[in-house]
């Protein structure tokens, strides 16, 4: 009982507290970005770079910044900070969070008939993290290098994004298929499977990859190709996660759609 008095004491005093702010008129709290101060010490720079670069890094995420091909050179170290802070591993929880959520009622609902539920994941900054690459990479600051990146690819050293991998498994207790479907090409899939397995990922339905008729096509029409092909197989595609848009937009489209966070490159 004790635990209990103690919060029900606390959150009257906030109520409280929150009655007399109320009561003592109103209070601003819409602010411009003009309140912020003026750049007089590296200090307020580096203050000013923050607001921006979050605020870049919402545009990125709702694609209002559109297509884009690099990060801001101001906001490499904020980037870095993103990714390797607490704010990129709370972002992808409760993405994973929401999308199981959704996915335990969705089978509940019984949307699947006589389908087979399936859950497509994309495969990098999706099921893999490629931070430990972009970290001696200037964090999407830089020109992409296919040649350093695909030795990155055969070296199958890519850890897992946790709260993907606990997903992954979620699901497929849930009795989901999961299917992978990447842009990397099937001249990777060897290393691809290796680096999956290596992460930690078990008994995928299927990975599909771009085979050379692919090679030329944007992601959007690539993967909508194969969700058709999906769904032409009997399954039912309820969830799709990806870290693009281009992962996720497209005819079929999953059911729902889980876009999580990758400010650090954009595809098409
Ligand atoms: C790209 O990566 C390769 C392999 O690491 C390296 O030899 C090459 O110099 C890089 N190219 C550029 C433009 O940095
Ligand atoms: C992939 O692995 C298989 C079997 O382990 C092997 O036969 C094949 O040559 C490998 N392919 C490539 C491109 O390395």
């Amino acid at each position: 009982m004790r635990p209990l008095l103690i919060v029900l004491a606390l959150s009257l005093a906030a109520a409280a507290a929150a009655a007399s702010a109320s009561a003592s008129g109103a209070r601003s709290v819409i602010r411009t970005v003009t309140d912020i101060p003026a750049a007089v010490s590296s200090g307020a720079a580096d203050e000013a770079d923050a607001l921006f670069c979050d605020s870049w890094r919402l545009s990125v995420e709702t694609a209002n910044a559109g297509p884009w091909k690099f990060i801001p050179a101001r906001c490499a170290a904020f980037v870095g900070d993103y990714i390797e802070g607490p704010r990129y591993a709370s972002d992808s929880a409760v993405a994973a969070a929401d999308s199981l959520a959704f996915a335990s009622g969705a089978l509940a609902a019984a949307e699947v008939g006589a389908a087979r539920p399936a859950w497509v994941f994309d495969v990098d900054e999706t099921l893999l993290s490629n931070a430990p690459y972009y970290a001696v990479n200037g964090w999407g600051s830089q020109e992409f290098n296919e040649t350093s990146f695909d030795e990155w690819v055969d070296a199958a050293k890519a850890p897992a994004l946790p709260s993907s991998l606990k997903l992954y498994n979620e699901l497929q207790a849930l009795g989901f298929h999961v299917i992978l479907l990447t842009g990397r090409t099937e001249f990777q899939r060897n290393s691809t499977e290796a680096n999956l397995l290596f992460a930690g990922y078990r008994s995928w339905e299927k990975l599909i990859l771009r085979q050379p008729s692919d090679i030329g096509k944007t992601a959007v029409k690539y993967k909508s190709e194969r969700r058709a092909a999906m769904e032409a197989e009997g399954f039912k595609i309820l969830g799709n996660s990806g870290d693009q848009w281009s992962d996720l937009l497209g005819s079929p489209m999953a059911t729902r759609s889980f876009k999580l966070p990758n400010p650090m490159y954009f595809i098409s």
